[in-house]
């Protein structure tokens, strides 16, 4: 008996001081992650880290992340620069809610909508030949671009710069069928508006 309360002691003393180890997780949070995901944890140029955006992430995935990093992405490897105690109170703490919950309305939404071509100001028609059923849009995430690509030729239709480090694109499904309905963008622009969302959720490996 003597034993197994000296085990749970030592195991009780243990835990104590790795818990007393790891760094305050919030802190850890506004000097490693807070430039990319937002100090309120809404996304930024990365996405945003809260519960709800990470609950499709088993827990296995979430470490293999924070330690790993994600290949051919911005995101780091942490596993060489936060201690192990670190980087697991970290974990816990992106899935526990921020205490005030951060705000994106409709309005923030379309302050921060730029638009490139107003209606109006572009052809009715297309310039290009390609057709608009079958277009593929590629996001070149290490140059900043995108590449609008005719799908019957696979060649380039347009390339055009975008904003630092975006991520994924429309299904190309999706993107037809808003092109399509949209002709004007096909003149100059492959979107004649974008704005940023940054609850996104990852779709497929883009
Ligand atoms: C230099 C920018 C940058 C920094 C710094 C950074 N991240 Fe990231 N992070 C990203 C980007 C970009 C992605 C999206 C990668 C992708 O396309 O899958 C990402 C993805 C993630 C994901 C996966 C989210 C999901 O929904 O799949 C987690 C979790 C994450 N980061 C946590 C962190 C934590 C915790 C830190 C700080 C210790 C951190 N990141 C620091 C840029 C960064």
């Amino acid at each position: 008996m003597k034993t197994v309360l000296g085990w749970l002691a030592a195991l009780a003393f243990a835990c104590a001081t790795q818990a007393a180890m790891a760094a305050d997780p919030a802190a850890v949070y506004g000097q490693h992650c807070a430039a990319c995901h937002g100090a309120d944890r809404l996304g930024a140029m990365g996405p945003a880290l809260l519960p709800e955006s990470l609950e499709r992430l088993r827990a296995s995935e979430l470490d293999q992340v924070l330690h790993d990093g994600r290949a051919a992405t911005q995101m780091p490897a942490f596993a060489g620069t936060l201690a192990e105690p670190d980087l697991q109170a970290l974990a816990r703490w992106l899935r526990t809610a921020p205490t005030a919950m951060p705000q994106w309305h409709a309005e923030a939404i379309r302050a921060s909508h730029i638009v490139h071509h107003a209606p109006g100001s572009l052809p009715a028609r297309p310039v290009f030949g390609a057709d608009p059923q079958n277009l593929f849009v590629a996001v070149e995430a290490g140059s900043h671009h995108m590449t609008v690509l005719d799908g019957d030729r696979l060649a380039p239709v347009h390339r055009f710069a975008t904003r630092f480090a975006l991520h994924g694109a429309a299904p190309s499904s999706a993107a037809t069928a808003a092109m399509s309905t949209w002709p004007a963008a096909m003149a100059g622009s492959a979107s004649t508006t974008c704005g940023t969302w940054p609850m996104w959720r990852r779709s497929g490996s883009a």
